[in-house]
Protein backbone atom coordinates (compact mmCIF):
# COMPACT_ATOMS: atom_id res chain seq x y z
CA UNK A 1 0.00 0.00 0.00
CA UNK A 2 2.85 2.51 1.05
CA UNK A 3 6.42 2.36 -0.08
CA UNK A 4 8.31 5.12 1.43
CA UNK A 5 12.00 5.01 -0.37
CA UNK A 6 15.31 6.73 0.50
CA UNK A 7 13.13 9.45 1.56
CA UNK A 8 15.43 13.14 2.35
CA UNK A 9 13.37 16.02 4.11
CA UNK A 10 14.27 19.73 5.09
CA UNK A 11 12.85 22.34 7.17
CA UNK A 12 14.31 25.75 6.34
CA UNK A 13 17.73 24.18 4.88
CA UNK A 14 17.65 21.91 8.28
CA UNK A 15 18.46 18.36 7.18
CA UNK A 16 15.80 16.57 9.55
CA UNK A 17 14.96 13.03 7.57
CA UNK A 18 17.91 11.44 6.36
CA UNK A 19 16.97 8.39 3.98
CA UNK A 20 14.24 6.72 5.26
CA UNK A 21 12.82 3.67 3.73
CA UNK A 22 9.99 2.19 4.84
CA UNK A 23 6.55 -0.33 3.86
CA UNK A 24 3.54 -0.79 4.40
CA UNK A 25 0.86 -3.51 3.69
CA UNK A 26 -2.48 -3.27 3.76
CA UNK A 27 -4.37 -4.54 7.09
CA UNK A 28 -0.85 -3.88 8.70
CA UNK A 29 -0.20 -1.73 11.78
CA UNK A 30 2.98 0.29 12.62
CA UNK A 31 4.30 2.24 15.25
CA UNK A 32 7.15 4.54 15.17
CA UNK A 33 8.71 5.44 18.10
CA UNK A 34 11.67 7.75 18.92
CA UNK A 35 12.77 10.43 20.97
CA UNK A 36 12.15 13.92 21.03
CA UNK A 37 13.44 15.91 18.00
CA UNK A 38 14.17 12.64 16.27
CA UNK A 39 11.85 13.52 13.27
CA UNK A 40 8.66 11.48 13.66
CA UNK A 41 6.16 14.69 13.02
CA UNK A 42 8.29 15.62 9.80
CA UNK A 43 7.72 11.75 8.86
CA UNK A 44 3.67 12.20 9.17
CA UNK A 45 3.57 15.59 7.53
CA UNK A 46 5.65 14.42 4.59
CA UNK A 47 3.75 11.60 4.15
CA UNK A 48 0.48 13.95 4.07
CA UNK A 49 2.40 16.29 1.98
CA UNK A 50 2.43 19.16 4.06
CA UNK A 51 4.39 21.86 2.28
CA UNK A 52 6.41 23.52 5.05
CA UNK A 53 8.80 20.53 4.85
CA UNK A 54 11.18 19.87 1.69
CA UNK A 55 11.43 16.83 0.13
CA UNK A 56 15.24 17.02 -1.31
CA UNK A 57 14.89 13.35 -2.48
CA UNK A 58 13.31 10.23 -2.31
CA UNK A 59 9.75 9.10 -3.61
CA UNK A 60 6.24 8.30 -1.86
CA UNK A 61 4.17 5.80 -3.51
CA UNK A 62 0.66 4.74 -2.36
CA UNK A 63 -0.75 1.85 -4.13
CA UNK A 64 1.91 1.87 -6.94
CA UNK A 65 1.34 5.79 -7.76
CA UNK A 66 4.14 7.68 -7.25
CA UNK A 67 2.49 10.55 -4.94
CA UNK A 68 5.76 12.58 -3.83
CA UNK A 69 4.54 15.66 -6.22
CA UNK A 70 0.88 15.71 -5.04
CA UNK A 71 -0.72 18.60 -2.84
CA UNK A 72 -1.76 17.53 1.12
CA UNK A 73 -5.79 17.29 -0.79
CA UNK A 74 -4.57 15.22 -3.71
CA UNK A 75 -3.17 12.92 -1.45
CA UNK A 76 -6.45 13.13 0.98
CA UNK A 77 -8.57 12.46 -1.94
CA UNK A 78 -6.46 9.23 -2.43
CA UNK A 79 -7.43 8.12 0.89
CA UNK A 80 -4.80 9.51 3.11
CA UNK A 81 -5.41 10.56 6.37
CA UNK A 82 -3.83 12.55 9.13
CA UNK A 83 -4.71 12.94 12.37
CA UNK A 84 -5.07 17.02 12.93
CA UNK A 85 -5.14 17.19 9.23
CA UNK A 86 -8.22 19.84 10.29
CA UNK A 87 -6.69 21.19 13.98
CA UNK A 88 -8.72 24.34 13.17
CA UNK A 89 -12.07 25.56 15.54
CA UNK A 90 -14.53 26.54 12.99
CA UNK A 91 -17.38 28.60 15.13
CA UNK A 92 -20.71 27.91 13.75
CA UNK A 93 -19.58 24.74 11.43
CA UNK A 94 -20.60 21.55 13.82
CA UNK A 95 -17.96 18.82 13.62
CA UNK A 96 -20.86 16.83 11.43
CA UNK A 97 -21.20 19.70 8.80
CA UNK A 98 -17.18 19.83 8.90
CA UNK A 99 -17.01 16.08 7.50
CA UNK A 100 -19.91 16.34 4.99
CA UNK A 101 -18.26 18.92 3.27
CA UNK A 102 -14.57 16.93 3.60
CA UNK A 103 -16.37 13.54 1.99
CA UNK A 104 -18.24 15.67 -0.71
CA UNK A 105 -14.89 17.09 -2.08
CA UNK A 106 -13.37 13.47 -1.84
CA UNK A 107 -16.50 12.27 -4.10
CA UNK A 108 -16.57 15.52 -6.59
CA UNK A 109 -12.68 14.76 -6.83
CA UNK A 110 -13.78 11.01 -8.32
CA UNK A 111 -16.35 12.74 -10.27
CA UNK A 112 -19.29 11.57 -8.05
CA UNK A 113 -22.43 13.58 -6.69
CA UNK A 114 -22.82 14.35 -2.90
CA UNK A 115 -23.62 11.34 -0.83
CA UNK A 116 -27.04 11.47 -0.32
CA UNK A 117 -28.02 12.62 3.04
CA UNK A 118 -30.07 9.81 4.21
CA UNK A 119 -26.84 7.78 3.67
CA UNK A 120 -25.02 10.28 5.32
CA UNK A 121 -27.04 10.11 7.87
CA UNK A 122 -26.96 6.85 8.36
CA UNK A 123 -23.26 6.76 8.14
CA UNK A 124 -22.98 9.14 10.95
CA UNK A 125 -25.41 6.92 13.17
CA UNK A 126 -23.20 3.68 12.18
CA UNK A 127 -20.11 5.47 13.44
CA UNK A 128 -20.71 7.27 16.21
CA UNK A 129 -22.43 4.04 17.30
CA UNK A 130 -19.43 1.88 16.85
CA UNK A 131 -17.06 4.64 19.14
CA UNK A 132 -19.62 5.27 21.86
CA UNK A 133 -19.57 8.57 20.22
CA UNK A 134 -22.87 10.87 21.77
CA UNK A 135 -24.62 12.66 18.85
CA UNK A 136 -24.95 15.54 20.84
CA UNK A 137 -20.58 15.95 20.84
CA UNK A 138 -21.03 15.97 16.98
CA UNK A 139 -23.23 18.56 16.57
CA UNK A 140 -21.19 20.97 18.74
CA UNK A 141 -18.81 23.33 16.55
CA UNK A 142 -15.62 22.07 15.67
CA UNK A 143 -13.01 21.81 18.11
CA UNK A 144 -14.29 25.13 19.74
CA UNK A 145 -13.32 24.29 23.40
CA UNK A 146 -12.92 20.68 22.95
CA UNK A 147 -10.57 19.14 25.51
CA UNK A 148 -8.13 16.37 24.98
CA UNK A 149 -9.97 13.97 24.86
CA UNK A 150 -13.10 15.45 22.99
CA UNK A 151 -10.25 16.14 19.95
CA UNK A 152 -9.32 12.59 19.91
CA UNK A 153 -12.54 11.69 19.65
CA UNK A 154 -12.91 13.85 16.86
CA UNK A 155 -10.02 13.15 15.19
CA UNK A 156 -10.88 9.16 15.17
CA UNK A 157 -14.68 10.00 14.05
CA UNK A 158 -13.41 12.24 10.85
CA UNK A 159 -11.34 8.64 10.42
CA UNK A 160 -13.86 6.51 10.55
CA UNK A 161 -16.19 8.28 8.00
CA UNK A 162 -13.81 9.11 5.65
CA UNK A 163 -12.38 5.54 5.72
CA UNK A 164 -8.65 5.96 4.60
CA UNK A 165 -6.82 3.21 3.41
CA UNK A 166 -3.77 5.03 5.07
CA UNK A 167 -4.22 6.58 8.64
CA UNK A 168 -1.39 8.58 10.02
CA UNK A 169 -1.95 9.10 13.68
CA UNK A 170 0.97 11.78 15.30
CA UNK A 171 0.31 10.85 18.85
CA UNK A 172 3.04 12.80 20.36
CA UNK A 173 1.21 15.81 21.71
CA UNK A 174 1.65 16.12 25.31
CA UNK A 175 -1.65 16.27 27.25
CA UNK A 176 -2.52 12.87 26.14
CA UNK A 177 -4.40 11.29 29.71
CA UNK A 178 -5.23 7.72 29.54
CA UNK A 179 -8.91 8.35 27.97
CA UNK A 180 -7.50 10.16 25.52
CA UNK A 181 -5.38 7.04 24.94
CA UNK A 182 -8.07 4.78 25.03
CA UNK A 183 -10.03 6.71 22.47
CA UNK A 184 -7.48 6.12 19.79
CA UNK A 185 -6.53 3.05 20.62
CA UNK A 186 -10.17 1.26 20.37
CA UNK A 187 -11.14 3.99 17.45
CA UNK A 188 -7.80 2.08 15.47
CA UNK A 189 -8.53 -1.10 16.70
CA UNK A 190 -12.07 -0.62 16.03
CA UNK A 191 -11.65 0.50 12.06
CA UNK A 192 -8.84 -1.24 11.31
CA UNK A 193 -9.57 -4.06 8.44
CA UNK A 194 -7.73 -5.63 5.74
CA UNK A 195 -7.96 -3.16 3.07
CA UNK A 196 -6.83 -0.49 5.20
CA UNK A 197 -3.27 0.28 7.37
CA UNK A 198 -2.09 2.58 10.32
CA UNK A 199 0.63 4.39 10.57
CA UNK A 200 0.81 5.34 14.56
CA UNK A 201 3.72 7.60 15.91
CA UNK A 202 4.36 7.68 19.47
CA UNK A 203 6.75 8.18 22.27
CA UNK A 204 5.04 6.74 24.88
CA UNK A 205 5.05 3.12 24.63
CA UNK A 206 1.42 2.98 27.02
CA UNK A 207 -0.13 3.44 23.77
CA UNK A 208 0.91 0.36 22.62
CA UNK A 209 -0.68 -1.61 25.62
CA UNK A 210 -3.94 -0.96 23.89
CA UNK A 211 -2.96 -1.47 20.39
CA UNK A 212 -1.02 -4.08 18.88
CA UNK A 213 1.15 -3.35 15.77
CA UNK A 214 2.32 -5.62 13.67
CA UNK A 215 5.86 -4.04 13.12
CA UNK A 216 7.52 -1.02 15.63
CA UNK A 217 10.46 1.09 13.81
CA UNK A 218 12.45 3.50 15.99
CA UNK A 219 13.38 6.55 14.55
CA UNK A 220 16.37 8.50 15.52
CA UNK A 221 18.41 11.22 14.15
CA UNK A 222 15.69 11.45 10.75
CA UNK A 223 16.63 7.76 10.11
CA UNK A 224 15.15 4.15 11.18
CA UNK A 225 17.91 2.40 12.92
CA UNK A 226 15.70 0.03 14.12
CA UNK A 227 12.66 -2.28 13.36
CA UNK A 228 10.89 -5.25 15.10
CA UNK A 229 7.40 -6.79 16.45
CA UNK A 230 5.67 -5.28 19.50
CA UNK A 231 8.86 -6.80 21.71
CA UNK A 232 10.86 -4.08 20.84
CA UNK A 233 8.64 -1.72 22.30
CA UNK A 234 8.62 -3.43 25.55
CA UNK A 235 12.40 -3.68 25.58
CA UNK A 236 12.53 0.04 24.19
CA UNK A 237 10.34 1.31 27.32
CA UNK A 238 12.95 -1.12 29.63
CA UNK A 239 15.88 0.03 28.29
CA UNK A 240 15.20 3.96 26.88
CA UNK A 241 16.35 4.94 23.51
CA UNK A 242 19.97 5.24 24.49
CA UNK A 243 19.98 1.55 24.30
CA UNK A 244 19.65 1.72 20.54
CA UNK A 245 22.41 4.27 20.36
CA UNK A 246 25.12 2.25 22.00
CA UNK A 247 23.60 -0.71 20.09
CA UNK A 248 24.43 1.48 17.14
CA UNK A 249 27.98 2.34 17.90
CA UNK A 250 29.04 -1.24 18.34
N1 LIG B 1 8.80 23.96 10.99
C1 LIG B 1 10.03 23.72 11.49
N2 LIG B 1 10.99 24.68 11.46
C2 LIG B 1 12.22 24.44 11.96
N3 LIG B 1 12.61 23.28 12.52
C3 LIG B 1 11.70 22.30 12.58
C4 LIG B 1 10.37 22.45 12.07
N4 LIG B 1 9.69 21.31 12.26
C5 LIG B 1 10.57 20.47 12.86
N5 LIG B 1 11.76 21.05 13.06
C6 LIG B 1 12.94 20.45 13.69
O1 LIG B 1 13.12 19.17 13.12
C7 LIG B 1 13.49 18.23 14.10
C8 LIG B 1 12.50 17.08 14.09
O2 LIG B 1 11.23 17.54 14.54
P1 LIG B 1 9.96 16.61 14.65
O3 LIG B 1 9.75 15.96 13.35
O4 LIG B 1 8.85 17.42 15.19
O5 LIG B 1 10.43 15.53 15.72
P2 LIG B 1 9.56 14.53 16.62
O6 LIG B 1 8.17 14.56 16.14
O7 LIG B 1 10.25 13.22 16.46
O8 LIG B 1 9.70 15.04 18.02
C9 LIG B 1 13.58 18.98 15.40
O9 LIG B 1 14.93 19.32 15.63
C10 LIG B 1 12.73 20.19 15.15
O10 LIG B 1 13.16 21.28 15.93
MG1 LIG C 1 6.41 15.06 17.01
Amino acid sequence: MLQIKNVHASVEDKVILNGINLEVKAGEVHAIMGPNGAGKSTLASVISGKEEYEMTDGEIILDNEDITELDPEERAHKGVFMSFQYPISIPGVSTTNFIKTAINETRKSKGLEDMPASEMLKMIKEKAELLDIDRKFLSRSLNEGFSGGEKKRNEIFQMAMLEPKLAILDETDSGLDIDALKIVANGVNKLKSNDNAVVVITHYQRLLDYIVPDFVHVLMDGKIVKSGTKELAYELEEKGYDWIKEELVK
